[in-house]
């Protein structure tokens, strides 16, 4: 129990020693609630202190400690997160996925260190956090950022009550940890956002992410973050002498740690019998994690091992199967996108997975149906793909009871009950007039990948468009025309209408290949949307390409040439073009990249380099434009060649491809 006395203040001095006083009893309690887990003070006298604290702070701000808890309120507002160099480079581990890749990766590790050991650690489901300290009080944190380079969020994170703004050891030190939220403080964030009717964050990690990447500190302060210490960059400089030290000595610290969760082995045997463990236990614990991050314990075995290019050779991360959960499938739903292809959709009883509530899930198209034979009623297995879009992997045919209703495809459009065409897999609705077609290819219009256009969202180009403000495309750009009928909407104001009237207006400034990618013709994307840009730099030259010539583009083949073909060849669209180049539409390409001097060009290695590492080159030309493939067609720009170059130089001289050595490549690079 700590037991100070509230004593009274007497003269300057004694008020600065008291507010000393006062920060060390709360930082200290505050640990002992958030880190020990084992609290020290009572509710009523932790609040008295603090209130006495923030008096004194108050009157005599200038006694204020750098590490006052008071600091935890956030209040703290930045105007942008400035840019963070790490010391050493914040790296991550390379991930594997099952019990061979497991193995696999201890065979490697004991090719060089025959007797290594493992620590076992929970992989926490967050962010990444470098959190610096200079004399022991909390200076800088700190995104990972590409790796290199991360963002200074140190206002939020002096609001994370598992901080210590100030180490149990007066030293300079890097600590890396996880920053997350909790199951708990999660439902409570998104509980809040439902009641402001605000989007919902997917999953804890999103919302610790959103959180971290604030302005203003007040809203990470009342979001509840944590944050799990689990790595020193430079252990070496205090005298530890493995992974599991590094664990203890930043628990000594006063960091919050995984300690009793973490684990030991000594073979392949007990990693796979921890990974099991901690998968049971995974749904009971207070935090999400996603696996197991495995890591040599000695680091004298750790310096041995070293690192590759990209990642350290002495740790991996084990990610745990994608959770899947069994719910039932209530209707099949079809839509019509905006190129008219209709998608069959599973709606089924909300369930939670991987940190969300989904309902509803594309089936694709007919055959996919066919092929899982899904049926209304059926017992079906969610998960999420890549921890984001819900997919259903499983019919469970077992638990039919005959009631089940067969799947059946669609013959007529369920908007506009136009017949529907068949193109190899998929349906199509071809009534340009569909008016879920126009709604859609709306929304794509102004979707933010698009022209970006803040304030037309989904719902209110519904409504618009169902209001008849907005028919078509070339209708956003005449939005202000019905500024006076918008007025008497509800939910909209002078402001809002005036802020949506000129991010309309900004739009037509945008580049080409923003334009092009918004008109939706079909199989462009962003990509071969910017690809056409760069090289036609105008729609007219765009307009004006044959058929042949498109297919000449590298990345560009037969369908999509087509697809660009028939789209300008419709006199509808060229009039909508033309609509659009009088309301005062850029149609011009505008190149922002100044690193893009070997654009659209492709190269591939073969030999061995000399002067370049194989990931070195690839990534130089890479960010120069090029692309680096690994096999020689006739749409190679060149193939560089080291020593003992193999078949490609072959192919490369039967197609006729040029061949550059490394100083001829030095050259165009500079
Ligand atoms: S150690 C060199 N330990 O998972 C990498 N990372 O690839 C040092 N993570 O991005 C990181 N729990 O954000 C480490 N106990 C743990 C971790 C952990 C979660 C994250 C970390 C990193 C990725 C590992």
């Amino acid at each position: 129990m700590l037991n100070y006395v509230i004593i009274n203040i007497g003269d300057n001095m004694d008020i600065k020693n008291r507010i000393k006083e006062l920060t060390d009893i709360i930082n200290k309690a505050s640990m002992e609630y958030y880190v020990n887990d084992n609290p020290s003070i009572t509710d009523q006298e932790y609040d008295d202190y603090y209130r006495e604290l923030l008096n004194l702070e108050e009157k005599y701000p200038e006694y204020k400690l750098k590490d006052s808890p008071t600091n935890k309120v956030g209040g703290m507002v930045v105007d942008r997160f400035e840019k963070v160099t790490h010391k050493t480079p914040m790296l991550s581990f390379d991930d594997i996925f099952n019990e061979d890749e497991i193995r696999a990766f201890d065979e490697r590790i004991r090719k060089t260190c025959p007797n290594a050991t493992y620590t076992l650690e929970p992989k926490m489901d967050g962010l990444s956090g470098s959190l610096i300290y200079e004399k022991g009080v909390l200076i800088r944190a700190a995104t990972r950022g590409d790796g290199i380079v991360g963002e200074d969020i140190t206002h939020n994170v002096k609001t994370i009550k598992s901080v210590p703004l100030k180490l149990n050891k007066e030293i300079d030190i890097e600590v890396r940890g996880e920053i997350y939220m909790s199951k708990k403080s999660f439902e409570k964030c998104n509980e809040e956002r439902k009641r402001n009717n605000e989007p919902l964050f997917a999953n804890p990690r999103n919302a610790a992410a959103g959180s971290v990447r604030q302005l203003d500190s007040k809203i990470a302060a009342k979001r509840g973050l944590d944050y799990m210490a689990y790595f020193i960059p430079n252990p070496g400089e205090y005298g530890i002498k493995t992974q599991d030290e590094s664990i203890k000595f930043l628990k000594e610290l006063g960091f919050l740690t995984n300690h009793k969760l973490n684990g030991l082995a000594k073979n392949v045997d007990e990693i796979i019998s921890y990974v099991a463990s901690l998968s049971e236990k995974r749904k009971s614990l207070p935090y999400e994690i996603d696996g197991v991050v495995l890591k040599v314990n000695s680091l004298e075995d750790e310096e041995k091992l070293g690192f590759t290019q990209r990642v350290p050779r002495w740790g991996i991360a084990y990610k745990f199967p994608a959770e899947e959960v069994l719910t039932k499938l209530k209707e099949i739903k079809f839509t019509v996108g905006r190129t008219g292809k209709i998608t069959p959709n599973a709606i089924f009883d909300p369930v939670h997975v991987a940190g969300s509530v989904v309902s509803k899930a594309t089936l694709h198209n007919e055959d996919y149906c066919i092929d899982k034979d899904i049926r209304v009623g059926d017992i079906i297995s969610i998960r999420k793909a890549g921890d984001v879009i819900p997919e259903v992997v499983e019919v469970k045919k077992e638990r039919r009871t005959g009631n089940e209703k067969p799947f059946k495809m669609i013959d007529t459009c369920p908007m506009c009950g136009s017949v529907l065409v068949k193109e190899d897999a998929n349906y199509f609705c071809k009534n340009p007039h569909c008016p879920a077609r126009k709604i859609e290819a709306l929304i794509h219009f102004a979707s933010r990948d698009t022209m970006n256009i803040e304030g037309l969202g989904e719902r209110i180009i519904e409504d618009f468009y169902n209001m008849k403000f907005i028919k078509d495309i070339a209708d956003i750009y005449r939005l202000d025309n019905h500024k006076e009928d918008l007025m008497e909407l509800e939910g909209f104001g002078q402001k809002s209408i005036n802020n949506l009237l000129a991010s309309i207006e900004n739009s037509k400034s945008n580049s080409l290949e923003k334009v092009l990618f918004a008109l939706g013709i079909r199989h462009v994307g962003k990509k071969t949307a910017k690809i056409l840009a760069k090289r036609y730099k105008t729609i007219d030259n765009l307009i004006k390409a044959s058929e042949k010539e498109l297919t000449n583009i590298n990345d560009i083949g037969e369908i999509i040439a087509k697809s660009i073909k028939e789209y300008f060849s419709s006199e509808d669209n060229i009039k909508l073009i033309n609509e659009l180049k009088v309301l005062g539409l850029n149609f011009n390409y505008e190149s922002t990249s100044v690193n893009d001097s070997l654009d659209g060009m492709t190269f591939v290695l073969t030999g061995t380099l000399q002067k370049y590492k194989r990931e070195e080159l690839t990534k130089i030309l890479e960010d120069k434009g090029a692309k680096v493939t690994s096999s020689v067609t006739k749409k190679t720009t060149a193939v560089i060649a080291g020593d003992k170059p193999g078949s490609k130089l072959e192919k490369a001289h039967k197609l006729g491809i040029m061949v550059y050595n490394e100083d001829d490549i030095d050259r165009i690079i500079k």
